[in-house]
């Protein structure tokens, strides 16, 4: 198959594809989607395959308006209503109750279903053009850092599938907040654009699901299946080395001394130090470097990096949500950076 490169003014064509049956990748708010028709299972299946996703990991179902969502889930909660409210549309999804329209293989066999109302012009021009709300996860295959790029689409999913609509970078460069309204207080499951105090704001008590930050036990069951699985993981080696500047900067100095003979590189946050070492900018505020990431990422293994050191440190509103990817990036392998003691004078 081959996959056509299509534009905002093949919108028509896009939805087509859609509600034929077919796969076709688009550009969000967050990241790059790869879409199929909500309603249809054998669409759905197609995605799996395209992605290598494993089958117990469900999709979210895209709307383009908030009377849509109606279509596709009931018994909405008031605090569901209130979210919707607030941020939709936007960088937000919501776990509701499915209906029974929506196939078994778009929510994997749950009960639930996670629905989302961009606000990306591209995206939402395209459901409306299908006519059909859209089930899509990132469009990256199983595993790798998500798309913010229809470059990075084609670079995983060319032959794949139908057609990759470019719409430019994403805005967020990470993928949407998620919260589980079904289960009386709300419950943050993956951090994203909308954070956690915009969300505290709205619902005072929700509550962080403790995997945001940290990896799951062996027989640990998480409430999103998806967060079992290996995510953002580039081909090289990530470090992520937290603290302030000084001390992020001569920690990985010394690191990347020991790893002389090593492709390295490193993610910049603070400004460029570093002799012989792939630097790729991050963008020193939190939202920035969320923007930056995957696609750095990507680029360090265009590159052939090894081993890549990110320097991080928590600085805006958005810290939450690149430390839950970063952390996954780098299986949880984590520097902290501590300033070395000055020697007391004599
Ligand atoms: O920003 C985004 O959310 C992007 C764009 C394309 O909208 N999509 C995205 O989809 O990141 P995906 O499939 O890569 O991540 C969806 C996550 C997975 O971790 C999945 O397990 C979880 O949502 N999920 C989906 N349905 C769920 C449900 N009913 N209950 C709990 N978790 C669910
Ligand atoms: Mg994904």
């Amino acid at each position: 198959m081959e996959t056509k490169l299509l534009t905002i003014d093949n919108i028509a064509e896009a939805g087509e594809i859609i509600r034929r049956g077919g796969l076709a990748a688009f550009p969000t708010e967050t990241v790059y989607g790869l879409g199929a028709s909500a309603y249809d299972a054998d669409a759905a299946a197609k995605i799996y395959a395209a992605k290598g996703r494993p089958s117990d990991n469900p999709l979210i179902v895209h709307v383009c308006s908030k009377e849509q969502i109606n279509d596709v889930a009931e018994d909405i909660s008031d605090d569901a209503r209130r979210l919707i409210d607030a941020f939709m549309p936007g960088p937000l999804t919501l776990i509701l109750r499915k209906r029974d329209r929506i196939s078994d293989g778009v929510t994997a066999g749950l009960p639930t279903v996670a629905v989302r109302y961009p606000s990306h012009e591209t995206a939402r021009a395209l459901i409306k053009a299908a006519g059909v709300p859209i089930a899509a996860p990132s469009a990256n295959i199983s595993g790798k850092p998500s798309p913010t790029t229809a470059r990075d689409v084609l670079e995983d999913m060319n032959g794949r599938i139908d057609a990759v609509i470019d719409g430019g970078q994403c805005e967020v460069g990470v993928e949407s907040t998620i919260v589980d309204t079904t289960r009386g207080t709300p419950v943050l499951l993956r951090p994203g654009g909308v954070t956690y105090d915009m969300l505290k704001a709205v619902v005072p008590d929700i509550r962080l699901d403790k995997n945001v930050l940290s990896s799951l036990a062996p027989d640990e069951k998480p409430i999103s299946p998806g967060m079992k699985y290996k995510h953002y993981a580039p081909e090289a080696q990530v470090t992520v080395v937290e603290g302030e500047k000084d001390a992020v900067q001569a920690k990985i100095k010394e690191l990347l001394a020991e790893n002389k003979g090593k492709k390295c590189g490193v993610l910049i946050m603070y400004g460029a130090v570093y002799d012989d070492a792939v630097m790729i900018n991050g963008g020193y505020e939190n939202s920035e470097y969320a923007r930056n990431l995957f696609a750095a990422l990507r680029e360090f293994d265009r590159l052939g990096t090894e081993i890549v050191f990110a320097e991080f440190r928590e600085n805006d509103g958005c810290a939450l949500a690149v430390k839950n990817r970063l952390y996954k990036a780098a299986a949880y392998r984590v520097i902290k950076a501590e300033k070395t003691a000055k020697r007391p004078c004599i």
